[in-house]
């Protein structure tokens, strides 16, 4: 088991979560980062993916055993998958609205 803090940062195909994980491998941790799929994302030197998706309890029980497995634990969770939604309230369908909590809100209360 290392020694070193493990941390486990969702969505880092790109932005906050992408630059977040790169900074926390360069500073030696033991970095997992979740990614929707595998095959499409751009690997980051240090950091491990893990395949999840935070709206899926499953996926998001597996990604945690998965980690638990293979570091013993979670040092640090960084919650940045995320989406935005831009627009006029009368112009924002409830399944948009819903499909943006699913993932901005009750995201964060399954993997926490
Ligand atoms: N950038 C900013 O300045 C800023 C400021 C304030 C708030 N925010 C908020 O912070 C969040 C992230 O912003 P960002 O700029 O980093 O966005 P981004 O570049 O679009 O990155 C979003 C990340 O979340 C992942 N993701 C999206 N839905 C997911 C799901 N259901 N399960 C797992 N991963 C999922 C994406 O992975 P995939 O490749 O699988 O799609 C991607 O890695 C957004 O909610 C945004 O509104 C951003």
């Amino acid at each position: 088991m290392s020694s070193s803090k493990v941390v486990f940062v969702t969505g880092v195909s790109s932005g906050i979560g992408r630059a977040t994980a790169v900074q926390f491998a360069k500073r030696g941790c033991q970095v997992f980062g979740s990614v929707r799929d595998a095959r499409r994302a751009e690997a980051i030197p240090g950091v491990e993916f893990v395949e999840m998706d935070v709206r899926d309890a499953d996926s998001v029980k597996r990604a945690v055993a998965l980690i638990i497995g293979k570091a013993g634990r979670i040092d640090v969770l960084v919650n940045s998958a995320g989406g935005t939604l831009l627009g006029a309230v009368e112009e924002t369908s409830v399944a948009e609205a819903q499909a943006l909590f699913d993932t901005n809100e009750f995201g964060i209360l399954l993997t926490s």
